[in-house]
């Protein structure tokens, strides 16, 4: 089969298209004709060598497929060759066939094409489960989402929105991006590029910080996320694009009884990843399929094209998600 390679660790000029065997389904496992698969920014960091797939998983990129089911393995009920699906992987994405757990996938509604399918579970399950499952975010609450043009971002804004309608979003863009993120309904966006995001919550929330924030800086944002919090506040961090180390001030978060919670999608056990897309499917599917939140599609390459696909992510081009079309 056709997938996408990579000649070692480094920049765009190590992805290529190459050929490599068809993967056979192991138990408890389906073969996806993939039709198209998502750019997602872990791919990035895997692609620079930072970021390597959990043992025993593909190490060919992508985290996420929409397609049709091509073969069913053994111990699996419930799917039958042809339906058609979107799900996550733990790596392989980026090939015209990818293996996928069957508790992992969910059938793609009618009204949703495979480019808008493939766009779904990475980043709205980054999302939901950060922010509602693990954040315990409730409607009348307040949220500051960084980077808010993003892919994890975008769909954060759209969950919150359609879940906590009373709930107040507060995000953090690039200049560039600022209007967008308003036009999708944020209530106060700040440029994290000029105003201290500190601050200005401070202002917005008349000195009584946030309650739930979404992170994905990590260390160089540590200290602001935790001026920026409310007592008994939540940050979830889900990447460390700004540093893995920082001072935390114990005290200070002991006696506001905030909580700060990492967390990683990827690498969680088969059975949990099968419940959190289980929860997923029920809650938030049902708004994809009648049209109340629609995934934001920046742009579509061919899987041949992925260096370009690649090279707009990591200029920061995109607004919402960029898409490989893979089968036909
Ligand atoms: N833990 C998990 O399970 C998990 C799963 C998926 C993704 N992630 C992580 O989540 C993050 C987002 O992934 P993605 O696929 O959505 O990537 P993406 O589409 O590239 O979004 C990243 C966003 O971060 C913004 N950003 C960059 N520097 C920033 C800063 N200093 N302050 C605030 N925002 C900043 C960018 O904004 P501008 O473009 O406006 O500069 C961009 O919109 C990545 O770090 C990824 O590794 C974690």
């Amino acid at each position: 089969m056709k997938a996408v390679l990579l000649n070692g660790f480094g920049g765009r000029e190590m992805l290529a298209i190459g050929e490599v065997p068809r993967p056979s389904p192991g138990e408890n496992q389906l073969l996806v004709k993939v039709m198209a698969t998502s750019v997602n920014r872990p791919d990035i960091i895997q692609r620079q060598g930072h970021y390597p797939p959990p043992k025993g998983e593909s190490d060919i990129l992508g985290l996420e497929v929409a397609g049709t089911i091509e073969q069913i393995g053994p111990g699996v009920s419930g799917w039958k060759v042809g339906d058609r699906i979107m799900g996550l992987v733990a790596g392989g994405g980026y090939a015209e066939y990818a293996l996928a757990y069957a508790a992992h996938l969910i059938p793609i509604p009618d009204s949703m094409s495979f480019e808008q399918a493939a766009c779904i579970c990475e980043t709205y399950i980054t999302a939901f489960l950060n922010i509602f499952m693990i954040g315990g975010f409730q409607d009348g609450e307040s949220a500051l989402l960084h980077g808010g043009g993003g892919g994890v971002n975008t769909a954060a804004i759209q969950l919150c929105q359609t879940l906590t309608p009373n709930a107040k979003i507060v995000v953090t863009a690039s200049a560039q991006k600022i209007e967008r993120v308003k036009e999708l309904g944020a209530h106060l966006v700040i440029n994290y590029q000029e105003q201290d995001f500190a601050e200005e919550i401070k202002g917005y929330t008349a000195g009584q910080g946030v309650n739930l924030i979404l992170d994905h800086v990590g260390a160089k944002y540590l200290a602001p996320n935790m001026a920026a919090l409310a007592v008994e506040g939540r940050l979830v961090v889900i990447g460390v694009i700004g540093g893995a180390k920082a001072e935390l001030n114990l005290a200070l978060m002991m006696v506001k009884r905030q909580r700060i919670i990492g967390s990683v999608l990827r690498s969680r056990p088969v059975a949990q990843k099968g419940k959190i897309t289980a929860e997923f499917a029920n809650t938030v599917v049902p708004k994809l399929a009648d049209g109340t939140i629609a995934p934001l599609i920046s742009a579509t390459f061919a899987l041949d094209e992925v260096a370009e696909a690649h090279e707009m992510m990591e200029a920061s081009k995109h607004f919402g998600k960029i898409v490989l079309r893979v089968g036909s």
